[in-house]
């Protein structure tokens, strides 16, 4: 008898349990399909059309050949015949990566003809002046009070050279360039906003260390911009972040300090300012293996205790955070010093975590483009005015033999259409999509 009632009520609780599921799921199913048409919708607008053509690009292999010891030193879980190419200065191939500047300059003072204003990623980009512009491992201030775009990044343009026998390619800290512009393509050099030190050998910004990947953010309670910074020693071993302040987006910055933030190593980082206004520095740490992200206090100075890891043991670097309905959005590299490797998109409903991979953003080109980030690496993502859900991604392409002559590759990104590969958590039904990196040898805003 007993066992008859237990049945029962059994039976009554599993068919209780699934109707509650389903229910459950198909709610999430209709979250998903409005979420999807608004995404149709939106992929529909011409604009965005426009943006996500995409370009295939025939790359021919020259003959195999000895390689210079520095090209084959490289680390690389397999080494791709064309990467080995592009890090070859000697390669017939060179042009290819690294356009010279009589035939693949652009910018506004050069005669563009009807292409003004296009984008050519890779080629030179000329300022107002026409000098090429050195703002590598960048971020972008849209400064609303002046309604401008500054430009921050490493100004490179000194000799390439070898610390020691087995150290990374380095150019002396020269300082941080800025730029100015209201139309993301048109930029004016507004000098070198931060300097080196010149004499003192035990301050952080002395010329024989490493200035890397400046971002600014501008404080609204304090009306400060407050720049953050990658600040290391010529071996990478400091592994530190610095604070700068200025009154004014085109500087002078005060160069405040430097730590270990929460008092772990930061090498590869970036801050990000929320819609509320509190903002989050994001750095690789623990020997690149993990990246940590936690707030900043009130005035932007300074880290709070607050710290998350992310991505454990994912080895990601070169941060870039962007933000659309409410979800995060992060694109990553792999480690492999200046070498190009394949970029990550991952997704998080709170930006502390956790973070959903979503994979490779990058279509098009071909499949050596992809998995190279189109030889380049990611910096920043700028929302694009006026066309929610459409970014531009910002990459280096970093030339280790000559860095100043690095190439900025600059391209249309969506956020649109289902992600490509089942998701850790939310038990499969996320609610973001894909994250696409579209290759363009040349594209121009709408
Ligand atoms: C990769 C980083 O992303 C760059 O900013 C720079 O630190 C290089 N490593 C140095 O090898």
């Amino acid at each position: 008898m007993l066992t008859i009632v237990w049945t029962v009520v059994g039976f009554f609780l599993v068919a209780h349990l699934i109707s509650l599921y389903s229910r459950k799921d198909n709610n999430i199913h209709q979250q998903v399909s409005s979420d999807q048409l608004q995404v149709v919708h939106h992929l529909a607008h011409p604009i965005v059309r426009e943006l996500i053509r995409v370009e295939e690009e025939v790359l021919r292999m020259p003959p195999p050949r000895k390689r210079s010891p520095r090209t084959s030193k490289r680390r690389s879980r397999k080494p791709i015949p064309l990467v080995e190419e592009f890090l070859d200065d000697k390669s017939p191939i060179r042009h290819l990566f690294f356009p010279g500047i009589k035939t693949a300059a652009f910018g506004p003072t050069k005669d563009m003809g009807n292409e003004t204003s296009y984008y050519f990623p890779g080629k030179i980009w000329m300022d107002t002046q026409g000098n090429p512009i050195q703002a590598h491992g960048g971020g972008i201030l849209l400064d609303v009070k002046s309604n401008t775009y500054y430009w921050y990044g490493e100004y490179k343009d000194g000799p390439t050279y070898h610390a020691h026998k087995k150290g990374p390619a380095r150019v002396d800290i020269i300082g941080v360039g800025c730029y100015s512009s209201k139309d993301l393509w048109t930029w004016k050099n507004e000098g070198i906003v931060l300097g080196a030190e010149e004499t003192n050998k035990t301050h952080d910004l002395h010329k024989s260390n490493v200035l890397e990947r400046p971002k600014v953010i501008y404080n609204e309670k304090t009306e400060k911009y407050v720049m953050w910074m990658h600040i290391d020693d010529a071996n990478y071993t400091k592994a530190s972040v610095g604070v700068a302040i200025s009154n004014s987006p085109t500087g002078p910055f005060e160069y405040l300090y430097s730590k270990r933030p929460h008092g772990f190593d930061s090498r590869d980082m970036t801050v990000f300012k929320d819609d509320d206004g509190v903002a989050y520095l994001i750095y690789s740490s623990e020997v690149n293996s993990v990246l940590h992200i936690g707030p900043l206090t009130e005035d932007y100075l300074d880290v709070t205790p607050v710290m998350k890891r992310v991505m454990v043991g994912q080895h990601r670097e070169a941060p870039a955070i962007f933000k659309h309905q409410n979800i995060y959005y992060m694109v990553t590299s792999w480690c492999t010093g200046w070498a190009p490797n394949e970029a990550l998109a991952h997704a998080a409903e709170s930006i502390m975590g956790p973070w959903e991979k979503l994979g490779n953003p990058c279509i098009g080109g071909n499949k050596v483009f992809r998995l190279t980030t189109f030889f380049a690496q990611s910096t920043y993502v700028i929302p694009l005015p006026g066309v929610p859900g459409a970014f531009i991604f910002m990459a280096d392409r970093w030339n280790p033999a000559d860095l100043r002559d690095s190439r900025y590759v600059w391209l249309p990104l969506v956020i649109g259409g289902p992600a490509d590969q089942p998701l850790e958590f939310n038990f499969g039904f996320p609610s973001w999509s894909r994250v696409s990196i579209y290759w363009h040898s040349k594209w121009r805003l709408p």
